[in-house]
């Protein structure tokens, strides 16, 4: 039997690996698609509360480190310029999918993210792409050609042997193991001597050891608005967005946010009133009020938070009236900047992606071919780009997909 041969070879069916087979397959080029799972896009399914939170009309392409964190944010500009989320929404729009815009330019799908997965399908459909799924890949080796002719990828799978020209890397990241997430992507990068920005959970929520949480763990599932800072007062980053209490620790869009950028040891700065002076506003209420400082608290934050706060000093434990102006300052200083060191995160199984991975000086932005590998690809979440929370990450996978599927 003949090895069948293709123009690329894409591994990984997930957001990235099946737009970058069908927009390749509808330039005319021979694509074989290969995905270990039984199912394809495991993470399109779940995103976005199961309507998938497909791109961000606040994107600004001419920033994309204003949204995007690795080594290089600068890397993506190229590609998102190239593809950018009119683009996806016209896609969106001629497959007849309904949309709706939910906070700060977040766009998810009206009806189900299955909508967007079934798209994705049919582009691939229309773009002849074969696909071969549940395969295993057992081995990729690399023929280089002679005499200036293309090299050639050869792989062995449980489906048989296959051969291509291209091989495009689009395995994704690490987390949420239990639906197909491998570091597959990342041992191929290394077989081809690629170097890698190490890994770590990004968007996750961050936990606390036992002892210093007690205290907070009774407010598990309040959530506020807060802002929230990390980082040296050079780098600093602020989130303005919901906080939520969890039994374990701390997570909502602001923990998610921010723990893109939060370095092990280093604390959070959270004001959980931003949105007023508590210092002026206690002050104030002294004069006037014969309340309880929890109740005058009340006003400006979940009346639980301002229980389970002011039970930590017996100071804050008696009427406003009667409070020093010492203890109403410093009560109004730790609900303003309460800072709190996170002992770590709750890992890859809860984290919505992948901080870190191949590194994108090993790629040319224009392509994302490897810059001394001809032939070999990385796209999406594997590569050393991580988009925020909102839209952002899917935007990646869309556009570097689209810049390599230009290119092969
Ligand atoms: P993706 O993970 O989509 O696909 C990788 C594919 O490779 C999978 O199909 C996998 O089975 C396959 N694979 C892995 N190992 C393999 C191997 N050894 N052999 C063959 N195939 C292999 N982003 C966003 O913008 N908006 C949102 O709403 C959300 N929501 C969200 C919720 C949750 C719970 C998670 C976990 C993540 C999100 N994300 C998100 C992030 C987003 O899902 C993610 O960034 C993209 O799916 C990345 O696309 P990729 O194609 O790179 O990887």
């Amino acid at each position: 039997m003949t090895t069948p041969f293709y123009d690329a070879i894409i591994l990984g069916a997930g957001a990235a690996g099946l737009f970058c087979a069908a927009q390749a397959g509808q330039r005319g080029l021979k694509v074989l698609l290969i995905d270990h799972a039984p199912k394809v896009a495991e993470k399109i399914r779940i995103s976005g509360g199961g309507r998938c939170n497909f791109t961000n009309r606040e994107l600004d392409v001419r920033q994309p480190h204003k949204h995007f964190v690795g080594r290089n944010p600068q890397f993506c500009r190229s590609a998102l310029s190239r593809y950018t989320p009119a683009d996806f929404i016209a896609l969106m729009d001629r497959h007849g999918i309904a949309h709706h815009e939910k906070h700060k330019g977040q766009l998810f799908a009206d009806r189900s993210a299955e909508d967007i997965i079934a798209m994705l399908l049919a582009e691939c459909a229309a773009g002849g792409v074969e696909r071969w799924q549940p395969c295993k890949v057992n081995s990729v080796s690399y023929q280089r050609g002679e005499h200036g002719a293309a090299g050639v990828y050869q792989l062995t799978t449980d489906q048989g042997p296959a051969g291509a020209t291209n091989l495009v890397i689009a395995t994704g990241g690490l987390s949420i193991p239990k639906i197909g997430a491998t570091d597959f992507g990342y041992r191929l990068a290394q077989q081809f001597d690629l170097p890698l920005v190490e890994r770590s959970p990004g968007l996750v929520p961050l936990t606390f050891d036992g002892a210093a949480w007690e205290p907070y763990a009774q407010l598990s599932g309040l959530a506020l608005p807060v802002e929230i800072s990390t980082g040296s007062k050079k780098e600093r980053m602020t989130f303005h967005e919901d906080l939520l209490f969890t039994h374990r620790g701390l997570s909502g869009p602001a923990v998610l946010q921010i723990s893109s950028y939060w370095q092990p040891g280093t604390p959070l700065s959270i004001n959980l009133a931003p949105n007023v002076d508590l210092a002026a506003a206690l002050a104030q209420a002294k004069l006037r009020s014969r309340k309880l400082i929890a109740n005058e608290l009340a006003a400006w934050l979940p009346s639980r938070l301002a229980d389970a706060w002011v039970a930590q000093d017996a100071e804050w434990q008696r009427p406003v009236a009667e409070a020093s102006d010492k203890a109403l300052n410093r009560l109004a200083e730790r609900l303003s900047r309460w800072e709190i060191t996170p002992t770590g995160s709750e890992g890859y199984k809860k984290a919505e992606v992948t901080l870190g991975g191949v590194d994108t000086r090993a790629l040319s932005q224009q392509s994302m071919e490897c810059k001394d590998q001809p032939g070999l690809f990385c796209i999406g979440e594997v590569v050393d780009i991580t988009g925020w929370l909102g839209g952002y990450n899917f935007q990646w996978a869309w556009a570097s997909a689209f810049a390599c599927a230009q290119s092969l």
